[in-house]
């Protein structure tokens, strides 16, 4: 329920690499399997081996099950082209290590979906000594974003990347000065730390694309709706509680492949080629917060990632995220 938007099934080449970021259950894994099923090489992106391997023997299953039925377009080969890489992205020393990893591959990558994320969780802090929140959600995939440009900038024609965001980015503030929090457990803002870091995936988008304009990247961001997946397990608070249970009465929520539809239409529709800087809901260009559209505050955070991250980005990578080297 609650989604009429589609997307096509456009026969790929296996030769065009499409990376998911948390692709073993919920949205990710529909947006895996179905760009996996039109033909193309899809790396898994995921922290646990177990639960990645479970996927992909799930989504030849399902691939096996969707030819039965005669959708048209599939890929013609016998088994899916698709690949576990393992990251945790609760790690800056994993992202780095797994973002090396595929450098030394010396593979192309054409579109990069940065969808893994987590909402209610407990208070955490990591190994980074920062709050999980924005590091599994934001930073994690700004490092990803920054350490493969350059790789997509050298990997021809049409390369896409998509933040996998929220409109609940409409209700969170911004401070340059108090990204991570820092405050205690028992005060823990777990909302606020989700809305931020959606609002953040979407000010890093805009500032990106800004950045990448005239090369072969373009940089879009979506909301997938209210989706039955795991993301909800942790959520005692009143307020999910809440949303959920009015979004259930109301039948607006939706399955994991309706929730996915937006993403997969970015990633394979032809008609977005070379279309960048835009937030999406069921297919549609939407707008966003006024704040998220504040160029100098897009900026404030620009700059603040970076300071982050600087110690895992050579001066390639940095000038490559700034727009300088456009064709590498
Ligand atoms: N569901 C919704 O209603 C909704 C609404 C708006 C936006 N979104 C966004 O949609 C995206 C996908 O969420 P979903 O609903 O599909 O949730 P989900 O089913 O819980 O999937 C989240 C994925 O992220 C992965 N992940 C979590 N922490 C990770 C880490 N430290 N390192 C690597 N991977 C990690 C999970 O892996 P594990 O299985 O190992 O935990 C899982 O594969 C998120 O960015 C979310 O914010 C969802």
């Amino acid at each position: 329920m609650g989604n009429k938007a589609s997307f096509p099934v456009v026969p790929t080449s296996q030769d065009r690499i499409v990376m998911v970021t948390g692709a073993n259950c919920g949205i990710g894994y529909e947006i895996a399997k179905w760009t996996a099923m039109m033909g193309a090489t899809v790396i898994l992106a995921c922290r646990s081996e177990e639960k990645a391997r479970a996927a992909i023997e799930k989504m030849e299953k399902e691939f096996t099950e969707e030819k039965a039925r005669g959708t048209s377009k599939l890929t013609e080969r016998a088994r899916l082209a698709i690949e576990f890489m393992k990251v945790d992205l609760g790690s800056f020393k994993s992202v780095d290590h797994f973002c090396e990893e595929y450098k030394k591959s010396g593979r192309p990558l054409h579109v990069l979906v940065c969808n893994a994320g987590i909402a209610s969780i407990p208070f955490m802090k990591n190994e980074d000594g920062l709050e999980m929140i924005l590091q599994v959600n934001y930073l994690s995939h700004f490092l990803i974003t920054a350490k493969l440009l350059p790789t997509m900038k050298r990997s021809g024609v049409d390369c896409r990347i998509i933040f996998v965001s929220s409109t609940a980015e409409k209700l969170a503030s911004f401070d340059k000065e108090s990204i991570n929090y820092t405050g205690s457990a028992r005060n823990y803002p777990v909302h606020s730390c989700y809305n931020r870091s959606k609002l953040y995936q979407v000010m890093q988008m805009f500032a990106m694309s800004r950045r990448l304009t005239g090369t072969n990247i373009t940089v879009n961001s979506l909301h997938p709706g209210i989706v039955e997946t795991e993301i909800w397990r942790y959520s005692n608070s009143w307020m999910t509680r809440c949303l959920l249970f009015f979004a259930r009465c109301f039948c607006v929520t939706r399955t994991p492949i309706n929730g996915a539809t937006c993403a997969i239409d970015l990633a394979v529709n032809p008609e977005h080629t070379g279309v960048s800087g835009h937030f999406w809901k069921d297919c549609k260009m939407t707008s966003t917060s006024r704040l998220s559209r504040n160029e100098e505050k897009q900026e404030a955070l620009w700059n603040a990632s970076f300071n982050f991250v600087n110690e895992y980005l050579t001066m390639e990578e940095i000038n490559c995220m700034e727009g300088e080297n456009r064709n590498i």
